[in-house]
């Protein structure tokens, strides 16, 4: 018998919904090939929902989605209801109950994209943002004071854990061992003078741990400059939820197009499913046109079946989605393309085979 994996999916909102479908119908496509099934549950959480019932998801929704394998999400968030409201509300929910720790962002200037970084090519953008997912500056510790007057006050405090800390630099250090074997770390230990120096240490200690790689750090400020002025510098970059979120979203810009950047959320120990989730959200501005990159999501989906040890279907799909690149036919226009979401996923679908 065929292995069958269990997949959630949650479309969500905005272009989530025009995105996640087609990467589905790209796992059936290579599934077919690799000898394996899917079997999907699909969940309408979303921002209408919470319209309609005041919630993103039911409250038991983590232990809903628990017994998947993995979970495949597009996005969330929409106007007429707050981004914190979406976020808390569901993503962050999940994140942190499932213990999704590692945020794995992979940075690649793929073949027949042209990164807007002039004369940089596949060789010299291939990195991948390793952003801590569940504690750091998203912390709900704070709170509002003197609401409306002029004292108004709001304060927020960041959490950093030796646990939460040492795990993820852990994660970065070996997936360098998988690649090129170089780590830096995103910090602001001048400005920020508890949690920063602490994340400083931790790094050193990690990398006492992993003699074998070549460790580095970098303040915040100028290591976005090196992203675009020296992107070949870069193997692994670790950073916290916050830091981590930034370059995760500059990592893609300087690679062509936030339409392209894939995500894991990932529990490394496998006690939960892990989740996938394109970096990009929602995109109001032009969800309903039809024009979404539906890129990011496919190549996501190759993410979850890498970790489902489905590595050579994994490769079928990205290999795909490259050869779909290759001409302005068949990419979307924020790749200067000509074609819309649907011309694109059948031009990667055509490619896989
Ligand atoms: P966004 O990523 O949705 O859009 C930023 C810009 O990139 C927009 O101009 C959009 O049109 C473009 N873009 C994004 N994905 C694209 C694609 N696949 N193809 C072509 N163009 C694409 O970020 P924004 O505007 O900051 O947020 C919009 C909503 O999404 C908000 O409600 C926000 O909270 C939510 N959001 C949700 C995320 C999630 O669920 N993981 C992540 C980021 C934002
Ligand atoms: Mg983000």
């Amino acid at each position: 018998m065929a292995k069958t994996y269990r997949i959630a999916s949650i479309p969500g909102d905005g272009i989530g919904r025009e995105v996640i479908p087609v990467g589905q119908r790209a796992i059936e496509a290579v599934a077919a090939r690799h000898g394996f099934g899917v079997a999907w549950t699909e969940f309408d959480w979303s921002c209408e929902r919470y319209a309609e019932t005041g919630r993103m998801m039911p409250e038991d929704g983590v232990a809903q989605v628990k017994g998947h394998d993995a979970i495949y999400l597009g996005a969330v968030g929409y106007p007429g209801v707050a981004d914190h409201v979406s976020l808390w509300g569901l993503l962050i929910p999940l994140r942190r109950e499932l213990d999704l720790y590692a945020n794995v962002r992979p940075v690649r200037l793929l073949r027949g994209v042209t990164s807007p970084l002039a004369g940089r090519g596949p060789e010299d953008i291939d990195f991948v943002v390793v952003r801590e997912n569940v504690e750091g500056e998203y912390s709900e510790i704070g709170g509002r004071l003197y609401h409306g007057t002029d004292q108004e006050t709001a304060s927020q405090l960041s959490v950093f854990t030796r646990r939460g800390t040492d795990r993820i630099m852990d994660y970065a250090f070996e997936l360098a061992k998988t690649r090129r074997g170089k780590v830096a770390s995103a910090t602001k230990s001048n400005g920020i003078v508890h949690t920063m120096p602490f994340w400083d240490e931790r790094f050193a200690a990690a990398q006492a741990r992993h003699p074998e790689v070549t460790g580095a750090q970098f303040h915040i400020d100028i290591l976005t400059a090196h992203f675009v002025l020296h992107p070949d510098w870069f193997d692994v970059v670790v950073g916290s939820n916050l830091f981590g979120d930034i370059l995760s979203d500059l990592g893609p810009a300087v690679a062509g197009s936030i339409g392209i950047a894939p995500a894991a959320n990932l529990n490394p120990e496998r006690m939960f499913p892990s989740l996938f989730e394109p970096v990009h959200g929602s995109a109001p501005d032009i969800a309903g046109q039809g024009i979404a990159n539906p890129v990011a999501a496919v190549w996501t989906a190759a993410m979850m079946l890498d970790h489902l040890g489905e590595a050579e279907a994994a490769r079928a799909l990205i290999a795909a989605v490259e050869t779909s690149l290759e001409r302005p036919e068949t990419r979307t226009r924020d790749l200067g393309g000509t074609a819309d979401t649907l011309s694109a996923a059948a031009a990667i679908l055509e490619a896989v085979g």
